[in-house]
């Protein structure tokens, strides 16, 4: 399996050229990595031409994501935007329940379960973000934390579409800190997981889910969470930024 390098460029960078100056500087060879930019919204429909543009010209390897959605097609939902809608211009995969979203937003695993089920449902593959706080994880809650995250989002998700789920963990005390997990720690929660899909599914479901990390990923570390804590890629916030630095992390990881 190719590693999943996805790029959650949250509400940056402020302006369409800085977007496509970034994404511009992402070359990569297609048998490599799989990588996923995530840009906001409204630079979706210039980064999708950019991709079509290379395609023509026979370069590729990058797809197309969005940083959220709604659970509904169509309608009176004032600020929303639908799975169809991401997907009409290019996005093959969605991250949902990102911390960000569940803190601010109050995204509820509900909610997550919701819209991941709509997302399947338009054909689009959802990345569910799963992780602790520090007080959860200072207090050893961080395995039960996972499993009512895990159980709930996926609630009434079928065995067949499972392989087309990827599901981060993201612990929230390591997202844009500065402080990674401790590889450590990341094999033990990889495995918490893959146990929680194999008790729900089964365990050969269970061996075919994307198990990234994401939180302070950058160069130095990325090639531990893929060799040694046998991650399926990461999800990459601010040092997606940075094209050169991303495209370090790319290399270290494949
Ligand atoms: P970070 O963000 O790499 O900046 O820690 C990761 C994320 O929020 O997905």
């Amino acid at each position: 399996m190719k590693p999943l390098i996805v790029a959650n460029w949250k509400m940056n960078p402020q302006a369409p050229d800085e977007a496509k100056r970034i994404f511009n500087y992402i070359k990569i060879s297609v048998k490599d990595s799989e990588v996923i930019i995530c840009p906001p919204f409204v630079y979706l429909p210039v980064l999708n031409s950019l991709i079509s543009a290379r395609k023509k010209n026979g370069g590729g390897g990058i797809k197309l994501g969005a940083q959220n959605c709604f659970w509904e097609e169509i309608g009176a939902f004032t600020g929303e935007i639908s799975p169809s809608m991401i997907k009409g211009i290019g996005c093959r995969y969605v991250i949902l329940g990102h911390s960000e979203r569940r803190r601010y937003f109050n995204e509820t695993d509900e909610m997550i379960n919701k819209k991941l089920t709509a997302a399947l449902e338009a054909g689009i593959r959802p990345i569910l973000c799963v992780g602790e706080t520090l007080e959860q994880k200072e207090r050893g809650e961080g395995p039960a934390v996972l499993r009512t995250q895990i159980e709930n989002g996926l609630r009434g998700i079928s065995k067949k579409d499972m392989p087309k789920i990827s599901i981060a963990y993201e612990p929230m005390w390591a997202i844009g800190t500065g402080k990674s997990c401790g590889i450590e720690d990341a094999i033990v929660m990889s495995l918490v997981i893959r146990k929680i899909a194999a008790q729900k599914y089964s365990r050969s479901v269970s061996d075919k889910i994307m198990v990234l990390y994401g939180g302070s990923v950058n160069s130095k570390n990325a090639a531990s969470y893929i060799k040694e804590a046998k991650m399926n890629g990461l999800l990459v916030g601010g040092a997606s930024l940075d094209p050169k630095e991303f495209l370090k992390i790319i290399k270290e990881a494949k």
